[in-house]
């Protein structure tokens, strides 16, 4: 896993809660595929450094689990929210397995998938631990903006990008997987989850006032892709 999301956790804790990607595409974009979350069960996968778990906190969730590979994130979580969240550290291309079954209303997943190779196994136990009628919303790169990555010319082969990425204001390595976007809705509809939503989000006005060059990119090309499924 990238050292962004393990040594420079804290960091990345900071700048994340109003930068350009995550604070005025990312956010909105995955919070307006939600429905009114008061009283549910909620599960955040990958939930880094818990800005979503502050929001669910907010718009009072009945149980709130966070998990992440990383356990800074992990320990970032516990130290800000302590007992209101339940929180521990799961590699989610495992799943869920600390999870019962039938249990959460909703499951989130923002910005994760793009670091697990094999997407099969984490939505048949998404299937697995939502309530019947719940449903999971997912964000992930978008495949048209990450085929600018591509080494082998061949979209539809999933391939490991390694890139630095200045988020925290200086360059850090960080690899993921590009894949096609058949490959992630097959994943999807392979584990009897239905697509019910799709966006491929929409820039706040505020970003422009960050950097405006940043934001007539992100108004005019995808970045990210944003998923609602649903447990039928
Ligand atoms: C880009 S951050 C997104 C964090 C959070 N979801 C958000 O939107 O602010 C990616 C997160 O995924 C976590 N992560 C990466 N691979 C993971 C895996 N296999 N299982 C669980 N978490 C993982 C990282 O530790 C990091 O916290």
């Amino acid at each position: 896993m990238s050292e962004m999301y393990i040594k420079h956790a804290d960091k990345y804790a900071k700048v994340v809660k109003d930068n350009i990607y995550n604070a005025c595409l990312e956010r909105p974009s995955t919070l307006a595929l939600l429905d009114d979350v008061t009283d549910k069960n909620v599960v955040d996968m990958g939930c880094g450094t818990g800005i979503y778990a502050k929001w669910f906190i907010e718009h009072s969730v009945k149980q709130l689990t966070c998990v992440d590979l990383s356990s800074e994130m992990v320990d970032i979580v516990n130290r800000e929210f302590g007992s209101a969240v339940k929180s521990y550290a799961q590699d989610v291309s495992l799943g869920l397995p600390a999870e019962q079954d039938n249990s959460a209303d909703i499951i989130i997943c923002p910005l994760v998938l793009h670091y697990v190779e094999d997407l099969k196994p984490v939505f048949n136990d998404v299937q697995r631990v939502l309530k019947k009628g719940g449903y999971m919303v997912f964000s992930t790169h978008h495949p048209f903006a990450d085929f600018e990555c591509t080494t082998s010319g061949n979209y539809f082969e999933r391939e490991t990008v390694q890139e630095e990425w200045d988020t925290i204001g200086t360059p850090v390595s960080v690899r993921f997987y590009r894949r096609s976007l058949s490959e992630i809705i097959n994943a999807v509809t392979a584990s009897g989850l239905v697509v019910s939503k799709l966006s491929e989000g929409d820039v706040d006005e505020k970003a422009k006032d960050i950097c405006e060059s940043t934001y007539i990119r992100l108004k005019n090309n995808p970045n990210f892709l944003f998923v609602r499924c649903e447990r039928i």
